[in-house]
């Protein structure tokens, strides 16, 4: 009887111990790959991962605003891989172009208690009232490649990111010295991104700052196409059925845009890079290959690389450091001299 009682005990404590282990074991590979997870993942997941609490890793969520150029796909690797590097934990969202999911993801990472939020605004405006949440609850924030405009500018740690208005004013720079100043009239097609994004609004400005000096030089057509190469040929096309061979320059504010237009161009029987001037902004190696092919006549670089001067400001921000309150990347210009020797070592 004792013996029998002893043993259904023994069986009992042992299916116990087993359970536990199994739990044990399974929490820990769970541990394992959710830090995995966190740097290896698909470009359109929603969440990379979910940090564990009992890490003692610092916790960067960022909210990025999308995936519609090779630029920006350059940009995430920048920053999912320099994570990987270093004992940060990056929690990552993709907000597809929309400032409600950004918001919506921002408002999660306050929840999840994270160390330091990062932030790659899609518009500029909007960002007050969610900036002082965060402000309230002690996290926090670094603004990446474009800004964001509010009133109070405590409301962000630091900005890191290029200087999009001298980028407009290197393309314009370009253009006076192109072409020589004419009796008749050169016209001028662009082609903007995101309509209220800071490299929409400060390349286009930069740019006008420059070329107003020569009044030969003319606005035919200036539209948004969302950075996006559909939008951009689509834009492209309908330039050409309303202004033809009037068109002699065309800026773009990215090469994917760029890519679309150059299709358009070629669609409708002229030759990108000789009756139409082109002037992309960005500098992927697919950009740089169109310039050896005499299809662009000017690159000028936008640095995606962004992810270790990120890295390293969360760190400084969380030792203490005071930062500046923008950290601006260094970039080039390249002509069709200077293409070829670049197209190697171009990673993106
Ligand atoms: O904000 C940077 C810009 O956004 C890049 O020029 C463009 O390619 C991207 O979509």
């Amino acid at each position: 009887m004792h013996f029998s009682k002893l043993k259904t005990t023994l069986f009992a404590l042992t299916k116990l111990i087993m359970t536990m282990s199994f739990l044990l074991l399974f929490f820990g590979c769970e541990q394992v790959q959710v830090k995995e997870s966190a740097n290896h993942v698909e470009e359109d997941s929603h969440v990379v991962s979910i940090a564990t609490p009992i890490s003692k890793e610092p916790v960067l969520g960022f909210s990025q605003l999308g995936s519609e150029s090779e630029w920006r796909i350059a940009n995430s690797s920048s920053i999912k891989n320099s994570a990987i590097e270093s004992d940060v934990k990056l929690i990552f969202q993709n907000a597809e172009q929309s400032q409600e999911k950004q918001i919506e993801a921002i408002r999660e990472f306050v929840k999840q208690k994270v160390d330091v939020i990062a932030i790659a605004p899609v518009v500029e405006t909007g960002w007050d009232y969610i900036l002082k949440e965060v402000k309230q609850a002690g996290i926090p924030v670094i603004i990446i490649d474009r800004l964001v405009d509010v009133t109070d500018p405590s409301l962000y740690v630091t900005h890191i990111g290029s200087d999009f208005y001298e980028e407009g004013r290197k393309a314009g720079k370009y253009l006076l010295d192109k072409l020589p100043k004419s009796n008749k009239p050169i016209g001028i097609v662009e082609l903007k991104g995101t309509e209220g994004s800071t490299p929409s609004i400060a390349r286009g400005k930069g740019f006008r700052d420059v070329i107003s000096s020569r009044s030969d030089l003319q606005f035919l057509k200036s539209e948004n196409a969302d950075f996006t190469v559909a939008k951009g040929k689509e834009v492209m096309k309908k330039f050409l059925k309303e202004k033809g061979r009037d068109i002699r320059v065309l800026y773009s504010h990215n090469d994917d845009m760029t890519f679309g237009a150059l299709e358009a161009i070629e669609e409708y029987g002229l030759v990108p890079g000789k009756d139409i001037v082109v002037i992309t902004v960005d500098g992927t190696r697919k950009a740089l290959e169109k310039m050896n092919e005499g299809k662009i006549n000017l690159v000028v670089e936008c640095n995606p690389l962004l992810g270790p001067n990120l890295i390293q400001a969360v760190k400084e921000v969380l030792k203490g450091s005071t930062l500046p309150k923008r950290i601006v990347t260094p970039e080039n210009v390249f002509t069709q001299v200077t293409a070829e020797k670049e197209i190697a070592s171009r990673s993106y």
